[in-house]
């Protein structure tokens, strides 16, 4: 069993340098995923200068962690986004990630980027009437979105209604972000991997933005926050965006004849993603599911159980191969934020993308590139960051996020145990009472604790342990660090305080 996505199986390293020396570009993109690197890739077709700065490798952060699909739809139902939106914005909405398709697939030919992609179908279904689909069928009739219905026989799972959206797509995410990379101009763009942002300051006089690094300083006429949560403070946006956390298995079936597609389904109040996926001549299985609040979970290690019990349920399955964990940030009325971090600002912001990112990410790519270069773009409007004041249209979502988080990190850290009789299994962390307060403390394999201090630096909401992929994960906004301390994602850009090890 092998705990990372299965892409890496179809894909190759990358080996961008760090950067060690202080630089002057036209624009600074942090962050390396699909995001970033599409960025990246529009902005030297017009001249323009260009460092992505990836604080580990590129592709695998939120992006390596995807299902790998590309449809039109998004999470939230057609009847959840007509609760919120008209009959043109819906419309809008499917026409901007239908183009948003056909632009990676157009690269992908263009560049010829070996990243398994293939045009299939996407089944929607269900069999806990938690959809109606008879409804979901009336709205797309409406907005023009072509369905099939679902074949009488022959669906290879169980479901009581559904439908098909044809012509939508797959992809391996990781190798279509670092071929992609891989392609870009050095002359105008430069990659930089193991490059950690630590802060992002602007010259007031001169409107130039100074990013510090580990090793060095860029100074940019333009920044991409392209890190699927804005860096630093932004209290504009983070209220207004609930991190979860949700987990993808790869397994091998007795039977490899499951047809190719995007399967979603809603069994029992859950909803999965259910997809196939061929590598080395090998045929998986992968499925994603059991979405919770980041942070906010006593024992993550259970919804990857839960996962697997799923699958045993319905399939014949030979083996897991493959788990992992990935994470996604809902907004408050179901649109992502994209464009200026506010009026004038050069700061530009890509987040909210829900479980829908390979599509909106590569969408804000060419919504930040055409405000940067001053074109148009059909959709600027749309997904405006600073289309309203986000804290006024999101009372009720603020106070249900603050709420949760309240009371689950009283929950979370209430144990009294004390650091000096802390029992932990190797591998294990928790939060435990230290001389001076609570401290985050983990035992590695040979036995030694590393003791940090458990205040997320982002805005000082108390980390929780993950047990599932040995992290610690804030509830707040959801940042997250590993056994040291040192960010894996999230909008902190520090790390947690060693205390001891
Ligand atoms: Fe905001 Fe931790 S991520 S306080």
């Amino acid at each position: 069993m092998t705990q990372e996505p299965i892409w890496k199986l179809n894909s190759q390293e990358t080996n961008f340098p760090q950067l060690q020396k202080d630089i002057v570009v036209d624009v600074a993109i942090i962050g390396g995923g699909i995001t970033g690197i599409t960025t990246a890739e529009l902005l030297q077709q017009y001249g323009m200068n260009i460092a992505v700065l990836e604080a580990r490798k590129i592709g695998q952060g939120t992006t390596g962690h995807s299902t790998g699909n590309l449809y039109e739809v998004t999470e939230y139902g057609l009847q959840e986004l007509k609760n919120k939106y008209d009959t043109t914005t819906l419309q809008e909405i499917i026409q901007s990630r239908r183009r948003a398709i056909a632009f990676i697939s157009e690269n992908v030919s263009r560049l010829n980027l070996d990243c398994d992609f293939e045009t299939v179908p996407m089944y929607l279904f269900e069999n806990d009437e938690s959809i109606d689909i008879d409804n979901e069928k009336s709205i797309a009739k409406e907005i023009g979105l072509p369905y099939a219905d679902l074949p009488e026989n022959g669906f290879p799972l169980p479901y009581k209604k559904g439908m098909i959206f044809n012509y939508q797509a797959q992809i391996n995410p990781l190798s279509y972000v670092q071929q992609l990379a891989l392609h870009l101009p050095t002359i105008r763009c430069s990659v930089y991997e193991n490059t950690h942002v630590t802060s992002i300051e602007e010259d007031i006089t001169t409107g130039i933005i100074k990013l510090k690094t580990d090793q060095a300083v860029v100074h940019a006429n333009y920044v991409v926050h392209a890190t699927h949560t804005p860096l630093g403070l932004q209290l504009l946006y983070h209220p207004v965006l609930g991190p979860y956390r949700e987990y993808g298995i790869a397994f091998k079936l007795r039977d490899t004849s499951f047809p190719s597609g995007i399967f979603w389904g809603n069994f029992e109040g859950e909803k999965y993603s259910i997809r196939r996926y061929e590598a080395k001549g090998e045929s998986y299985m992968i499925c994603v599911g059991s979405m919770h609040k980041t942070g906010q979970t006593d024992d993550n290690m259970a919804h990857i159980d839960q996962l697997k019990k799923f699958v045993n349920k319905h399939f014949d399955v030979e083996c897991v191969t493959h788990q992992w964990g990935g994470q996604n940030y809902k907004p408050a009325d179901l649109l992502p934020y994209i464009g200026r971090k506010e009026t004038d600002s050069r700061e530009f912001i890509a987040t909210g993308f829900s479980t829908d990112g390979l599509v909106y990410g590569t969408l804000a790519a060419k919504i930040i590139t055409a405000e940067i270069v001053g074109i148009s773009n059909p959709y600027s409007e749309l997904y405006k960051a600073s289309r309203h004041n986000p804290l006024k249209a999101a009372e009720k979502f603020i106070k249900e996020n603050v709420n949760m988080a309240g009371q689950m990190i009283k929950d979370l850290v209430s144990s009294g145990e004390e650091l000096k009789d802390v029992d932990l299994a190797v591998g294990d962390g928790k939060i435990v009472q230290g001389k001076n307060g609570k401290v985050a403390v983990y035992k590695n394999l040979h036995g030694q604790l590393t003791i940090l201090s458990p205040i997320c630096p982002h805005m000082g909401c108390t980390v929780h342990w993950n047990n599932a992929e040995k992290s610690w994960d804030c509830p707040c906004h959801g940042s997250r660090f590993d056994i040291d301390g040192k960010v894996i994602e999230g909008p902190a850009l520090t790390g947690l305080k060693l205390i001891e090890s």
